[in-house]
């Protein structure tokens, strides 16, 4: 099975509004950022609309601070008929060096819905 084409990354500049009196991102930001990206990553590989059914777990590790660049990964590791699990990792980038650290990493579930909003197999030739 071929998962390539499952993934996707965005990049974020963490702005004020997006950060908590800490300074630090949010984490209601995070997750929707991450949500976001695994949405893009399952909608590639399904070449369908998806839906999140469940965050599996999220870990927040380390903090991404106001000002700094966010970049989120995600990838489809695993498939089910219609469902697809999908691994998003949160870096902080630094600009100098270009060195990234993972500070939350999370897995999304994801439903691949045909036009009617009714759930469709990922890949139908096996569905
Ligand atoms: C997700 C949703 C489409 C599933 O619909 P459903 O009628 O329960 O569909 P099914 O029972 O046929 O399940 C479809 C697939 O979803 C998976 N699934 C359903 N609920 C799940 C959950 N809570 N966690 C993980 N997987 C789940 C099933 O295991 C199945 O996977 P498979 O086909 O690979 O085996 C439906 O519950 C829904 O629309 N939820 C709201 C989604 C939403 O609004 N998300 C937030 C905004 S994107």
């Amino acid at each position: 099975m071929d998962l390539s084409r499952g993934v996707a990354a965005t990049v974020h500049h963490v702005l004020p509004p997006d950060t908590n009196h800490l300074g630090a991102l949010f984490g209601g930001v995070a997750v929707a950022w991450m949500d976001l990206t695994a949405g893009l990553a399952s909608m590639r590989l399904c070449k369908h609309t998806t839906v999140t059914a469940a965050i599996e777990r999220v870990d927040f590790q380390i903090p991404i601070w106001g000002g700094d660049v966010a970049v989120v990964e995600a990838r489809v590791v695993s498939v089910g008929r219609t469902s697809m699990r999908v691994k998003v990792d949160m870096y902080r980038e630094n600009l100098q060096t270009e060195e990234k650290t993972l500070c939350t990493s999370g897995i999304f579930h994801m439903v691949a819905l045909d036009e009617n909003r009714k759930v469709t197999p990922v890949f139908p030739e096996e569905g």
